[in-house]
């Protein structure tokens, strides 16, 4: 059996509720009246009246409304800050904010709607660790150790196994790790070592006999030249070769030549 009293009480909250809460939806109230809306990319410039709808105006230059609206002001237009990664995709209108996007190399951590509030750096790997994932602009980097025999320095892409020296015919003058590669140098044995030595002297003794004048200019002789002393020629050889050998020598040390 249906209460009489019951319906009658919802039927009266209803109709309370459709008075006071006033207007339907594309209506804004104002002084318990109800106006239509402004379309997006407008506001309202007058109410209406009994005998005029609301008078809409399109949003100043940096602001918009993206709804139907009863705004008196459109809403300033967001702006991209690169201190917060962001930087612009798609400009203001007067009927949408602008969209912002994260810098390159930047990845979102804050989005409302189709735009990105804050953005922060892929993080680097560390040397040890490959790129498993590169960073995009909404997933940060993902990184991996590299296992023993492989290395990267942190930013490729795969870990690359360490060089085999001994297949090049070379020495491993330093052990490989998993950020770097092995260190390989050239073996010298001691006969390859005295060889070059004997062939440079050999190579002195060549141009000690040889009879190259340096000459000099004679000065107040019109560009003449005369030949310097022989002995002179010969300090300027052994200097020369002299330079060479330490040249040399220098460059077996610093390689850390195997004997
Ligand atoms: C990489 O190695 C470190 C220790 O060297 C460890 O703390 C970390 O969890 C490892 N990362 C991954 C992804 O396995
Ligand atoms: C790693 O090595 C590559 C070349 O092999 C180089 O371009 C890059 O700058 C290096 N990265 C780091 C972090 O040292």
């Amino acid at each position: 059996m249906i209460n009489l009293g019951i319906v009658l009480f919802i039927a009266a909250t209803l109709n309370f509720k459709l008075c006071f809460s006033a207007c339907a939806r594309a209506e804004y109230e104002v002084n318990g009246e109800c106006c239509p809306m402004c379309a997006p990319g407008n506001y309202v410039y007058w109410h209406c009246t009994v005998d005029t709808s609301t008078t809409c105006v399109p949003c100043p230059g940096s602001t918009y409304t993206d709804e139907l609206n009863g705004l008196h002001k459109c809403l300033p237009c967001s702006l991209c800050d690169s201190e917060l990664g962001l930087r612009i995709k798609k400009t203001c209108t007067r009927s949408a904010d602008t969209v912002c996007e994260p810098l390159e190399g930047s990845y979102c951590t804050e989005r409302m709607k189709d735009s990105c509030r804050l953005a922060v750096k892929h993080s680097e790997c560390q040397p040890g660790q490959y790129v498993k994932q590169k960073g995009t602009s909404f997933t940060n980097t993902v990184c991996d150790n590299c296992t023993v025999g492989t290395y990267s320095n942190g930013s490729f892409t795969v870990c690359r196994p360490h060089s085999n020296c001994e297949i090049e015919g070379l020495k491993e003058i330093k052990p490989g790790t998993i950020s770097s590669d092995v260190e390989c140098g050239k073996s010298v044995s001691i006969t390859s070592l005295l060889e070059s030595l004997v062939q440079s002297l050999l190579k002195r003794q060549a141009s000690d006999r040889s009879i190259n004048y340096y000459s000099v200019p004679i000065p107040e002789s019109d560009g003449q030249c005369e030949p310097v002393s022989e002995k002179l020629n010969c300090v300027y050889d052994n200097i020369f070769i002299c330079i060479i050998e330490i040249t040399i020598i220098f460059k077996l040390l610093r390689k850390q030549i195997i004997i």
